[in-house]
């Protein structure tokens, strides 16, 4: 069939648009002990101050999750899930701790659907039965008694307190609470906490969580227990099951956090350290990465049409492979050895032009080989002694479900969302998945959360991580070729606009501001269904200076993230 786009696309063959100047960025904050960097500036300073008073990295990361569970309660959690990548200097290993939520134990694959096989609108992501079991607090609890020094008192104090005195509420936190009213005044007990009933909190008012206090004083004196088999699980079974949620007493009694291997890949002489299944993100960032190995971006520049062209084209081919073989390892069997293979990046390079954008439809997911067995946050911490810490966790969707327990101050995710309701069907992030990632008790859903570590010559170089559900990947994958390919400093590289495409729907999405308009236009001309909008990710990255050691932090400027070092 005749295609204008691709007549004007062969007209462009030999124009390539510059790149457009990436803006200027402030320089990264420096830290010559330590650095963390987080979403929220209350958070950024108490994982400082406990590095200050002797904790490590994962003492740090832990004080700084459960602190962001009062400062940034859209991500930050208690009732939801996420991925905590640790990496040790004495022994040079990094270990995952997957603490995703889990299916309860009387979900099934078609529970979202009607009689009809239709998936029921919001019937994944509001309410009682959105929600998996959560695993945010018995995996912090594993990493702090396994990789920290200090104990859940000693971390948890500055979140206690934050909690009982009241924060004051920045312009970001109160206008997300606005902004997610809709949601958050479906259910009583969150309406009551988060829209004080109605009254709205505006910018530089105290909130203050009584019930979120005790239940951090909880958790302190009596560890995760308390939360899985003590009071905390009977309000919470209690309230699942007076409201037609299937989490049970048995299902969080049963919840555990696992330790996996972390995924290991290379970028043109870096090493790439990132999460494993049951995420998706350090498997398509290998893949992806390895497919653009291929070309010399450095010499076509970021930001170029070519550039954003060959990305883009990349990411629609590992994000069809994703649909097609990404979902819990421990359920079903994954391809990944051959997926993040050198060889297959050659098969899948093979398949892109260089120069027209192929149909998204046409693609169909490749033959990997072998098979093996706002909202999110991301933080990135590095300690005095090098040991470092990439944590991202969610209640998925802002809020999550929009359920708080009773007296508790829990919000409860909505991550059964991230499974398929009906495999070929969207879910709320557009993402097309598959068989292998169909609802089935006790699994996790698949995630696209990447935390990851990059390293030089075995040094850890780099820690990085953003939200955006599906974006994430994306966003990982730029800041790293930012850094490695177009010799950007860290902030440069954080700052700096980025793209997105997910296979389906076959659309390219471009930051509204950053890109030159020729350059869209030329991508336009190529082939790319182009949509500009918005902002994508929000990335908290640190690097290590090779020759000083100096941590640099670099803040993403699109939300109110802060890099604070000493
Ligand atoms: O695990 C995942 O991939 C999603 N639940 C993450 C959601 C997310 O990042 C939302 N943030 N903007």
């Amino acid at each position: 069939m005749f295609k204008p786009a691709r007549l004007f696309g062969v007209l462009f063959l030999v124009l390539q648009v510059a790149a457009p100047g990436i803006c200027a960025s402030k320089a990264p904050v420096r830290g010559a002990h330590a650095m963390v960097v987080s979403t929220e500036p209350r958070a950024s300073q108490v994982g400082v101050d406990i590095l200050q008073k002797g904790g490590n990295a994962v003492d740090a990361a832990v004080a700084v999750a459960f602190t962001l569970a009062v400062t940034h309660p859209a991500a930050g959690n208690l009732g939801g899930g996420g991925f905590m990548m640790i990496r040790l200097v004495k022994t040079g290993e990094a270990v995952a701790v997957d603490y995703r939520e889990i299916a309860p134990g009387a979900a099934g694959r078609t529970m979202y659907q009607d009689d009809n096989g239709n998936v029921i609108k919001n019937a994944s992501t509001v309410g009682y039965r959105a929600a998996g079991v959560p695993g945010t607090v018995a995996g912090l609890a594993l990493a702090l008694g396994k990789y920290g020094s200090m104990n859940l008192e000693q971390v948890l104090a500055p979140a206690i307190a934050l909690a009982r005195d009241g924060v004051q509420l920045s312009y970001f936190e109160s206008e997300s609470l606005r902004r997610e009213r809709e949601l958050l005044e479906k259910f009583p007990e969150t309406k009551r906490i988060y829209l004080r009933d109605g009254n709205l909190y505006k910018e530089g008012e105290l909130f203050v969580q009584p019930d979120m206090a005790r239940t951090l004083e909880l958790i302190a004196c009596d560890g995760p227990k308390e939360f899985y088999e003590g009071t905390i699980a009977q309000l919470i079974a209690k309230d699942m099951a007076a409201n037609g949620g299937l989490i049970t007493l048995e299902d969080l009694k049963k919840y555990r956090p696992t330790l996996r291997k972390p995924l290991e890949g290379s970028y043109r002489g870096y090493k790439i350290v990132s999460m494993p299944s049951p995420s998706s993100g350090g498997t398509i960032l290998l893949e992806m990465l390895n497919i653009l190995e291929g070309y010399p971006l450095e010499k076509y520049g970021p930001g170029s049409s070519r550039t954003l062209h060959l990305l883009a084209e990349t990411m629609k081919r590992a994000f069809a492979d994703r649909a097609e073989y990404l979902g819990d390892g421990d359920f079903v069997k994954l391809p990944t050895s051959g997926l993040i293979s050198k060889r297959y990046a050659v098969q899948i390079r093979a398949t892109i032009d260089p120069f027209i954008a192929a149909d998204a439809a046409k693609i169909g997911h490749g033959n990997p080989g072998m098979f093996e067995s706002e909202q999110t946050t991301h933080f990135s911490i590095v300690d005095k002694d090098g040991n470092a810490v990439a944590n991202t966790y969610t209640l998925n969707g802002g809020y999550g479900s929009g359920v708080t327990i009773p007296g508790t101050g829990i919000l409860m995710n909505n991550e059964m969302d991230d499974f398929a309701s009906k495999p070929g069907v969207p879910n709320a992030y557009d993402l097309i998945q598959g068989e292998a990632n169909a609802i089935a008790p006790g699994k996790r859903p698949l995630s696209a959360m990447t935390p990851t570590f990059v390293l030089r010559d075995d040094q850890l170089f780099m820690v990085v991580g953003s939200p955006g559900g599906p974006t994430i990947i994306n966003t990982v994958l730029q800041a790293i070729i930012n850094v490695v390919d177009f010799k950007m400093t860290l902030q440069e590289a954080v700052d700096a606009p980025r793209i997105h495409h997910q296979w389906m729907p076959d659309k390219l999405v471009a930051e509204r501001i950053g890109f030159a308009d020729d350059v869209l236009q030329a991508l336009r001309a190529r082939g790319h269904n182009l949509e500009v909008r918005g902002t994508i990710g929000d990335c908290q990255a640190i690097q290590i200076d090779p020759k000083t050691g100096v941590r640099l932090g670099a803040a993403d400027p699109r939300l109110d993230g802060r890099a604070v070092g000493y």
